[in-house]
């Protein structure tokens, strides 16, 4: 479906349509031509070398300016829901990354931006269409302006309000020197509306997505402080104790914390399921037969979870099981975890994802005790929306450890 037989698997109209209002013809909504042209564009700028060496300036600013002196400034009883604060950090510097516009979302005043308020509500009323019994019903709620519809109408006029202004500044910068996706995009794109669209797709590929892999990531290492131990050892042995990471390149020689990344997004991975529609009759490899226009979802949330795939340990979070025996990480196909989906439509941005989990992750540990504050053990429910979202935040309380990390 995601490799061998692409063509015949698309997104489809209904979700295309579903989504069509708050996504327009942006990447993660069209299939055919309009696909291809923004993948190509966008791999251009995300493949380069030196994009990722931008980005790590822009996390490290992030980290510096903003996120470490936030958690520094906390009084040790002040509850803080962190799941809010990576959707402000991933949302900084996704903008900044895409757009070279900084929204200051993590200003330590904590001023909730509307636009973030509104992608929140596009984001969340737009899935919740999907469990209408009928199409019918979303649009002709949507046809009457009532109810969610009316509200999802409302958050889309904002979201489409500060796409323009995002692109009004973008020309005003003289976007042709820019090094960012909008600026190679707006060389080559006149129409205003297919810029809101391509905006809005590589915002919510960045933000949401990233924020979800950071929250169930401190989740898990709240419950693991063997885990946190293991990273922070080996921080200190590659990059050296009470010294920070200096270059992008250094990152890649921390395995256990790449290992560390991994495992969790395969209990929780941010994208918890994915469908397409088959165009033509077909046949799985299991022989299963596919009817013209079923609907066929991967899920890596279960997959994940299945004793077949991962082993009678499936349900421990384990980084060690990516680690071959000199401790260096091994990476699985993406079929087995397609967390980043796989084949043709695979995510584009996943060294960028993994950059920013690990050095996010990274600073915070070896900053800070962070502890969990919960009322109780269970599971983490997840409120409906497009990426899995905590429906209570992630509640912590955060104390500075004593040695001090240099800030370069
Ligand atoms: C932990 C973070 C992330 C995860 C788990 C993730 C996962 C995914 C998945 C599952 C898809 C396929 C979606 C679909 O086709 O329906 C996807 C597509 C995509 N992702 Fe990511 N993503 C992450 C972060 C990012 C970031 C930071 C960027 C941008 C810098 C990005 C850019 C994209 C783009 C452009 C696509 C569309 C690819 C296409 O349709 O050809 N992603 N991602």
């Amino acid at each position: 479906m995601l490799k061998t037989n692409f063509h015949n698997f698309p997104k489809g109209k209904p979700f295309s349509m579903i989504l069509g209002d708050f996504l327009g013809r942006g990447i993660f909504n069209v299939d055919g031509e309009p696909w291809s042209f923004q993948k190509n564009m966008a791999t251009l700028e995300l493949g380069k070398h030196s994009i990722r060496c931008y980005a790590f300036d822009i996390i490290n600013s992030e980290l510096k300016t903003r996120l470490i002196p936030l958690l520094s400034s906390l009084s040790e009883k002040q509850v803080l829901d962190l799941q809010e604060v990576f959707r402000r950090v991933s949302f900084d510097i996704i903008c900044w990354l895409s757009f070279g516009i900084d929204p200051r979302c993590l200003e330590l005043s904590l001023p909730m931006s509307d636009f973030s308020r509104a992608f929140d509500i596009a984001s969340r009323l737009s899935a919740e269409r999907a469990m209408n019994v009928s199409p019918l019903e979303w649009k002709i709620k949507r046809a009457l302006n009532l109810g969610s519809e009316k509200e999802l109408k409302r958050a889309i006029e904002i979201i489409n309000l500060l796409a323009k202004e995002v692109i009004r500044k973008r020309r005003k910068m003289r976007y042709s020197t820019g090094d960012d996706l909008l600026s190679r995009f707006m060389s080559t794109v006149n129409d205003e509306t297919y810029l809101r669209d391509i905006i809005i797709s590589f915002l919510l590929a960045g933000r949401d997505t990233v924020a979800s892999g950071l929250t169930s990531l401190f989740w898990l290492l709240g419950k693991h402080p063997n885990v946190v131990s293991a990273v922070k050892r080996e921080a200190d042995r590659v990059i050296g104790e009470n010294k920070d990471l200096t270059s992008y390149d250094q990152i890649k020689e921390l395995h256990y914390l790449q290992a560390t990344v991994y495992e969790s997004m395969r209990l929780y991975p941010p994208i918890q399921f994915d469908s397409k529609f088959c165009r033509n009759d077909d046949r799985l490899p299991d022989g299963c037969l596919l009817k013209m226009g079923t609907r066929v979802t991967y899920h890596p949330y279960a997959m994940g979870r299945m004793e077949e795939i991962w082993g009678s340990d499936c349900l421990e979070f384990k980084p060690e099981r990516w680690l071959k025996h000199d401790g260096v990480f091994f990476p699985e196909s993406p079929f087995k975890y397609p967390v980043f989906q796989g084949g043709f439509r695979v995510c584009l941005g996943k060294e960028m994802a993994l950059l920013e989990l690990k050095m996010v992750a990274l600073s915070l540990l070896r900053r800070f005790q962070i502890k969990l504050v919960t009322t109780n053990n269970r599971q983490p429910q997840f409120s409906p929306g497009l990426t899995a979202t905590f429906n209570s935040g992630l509640p912590v309380l955060v104390w500075q450890l004593n040695h001090k990390i240099s800030c370069q």
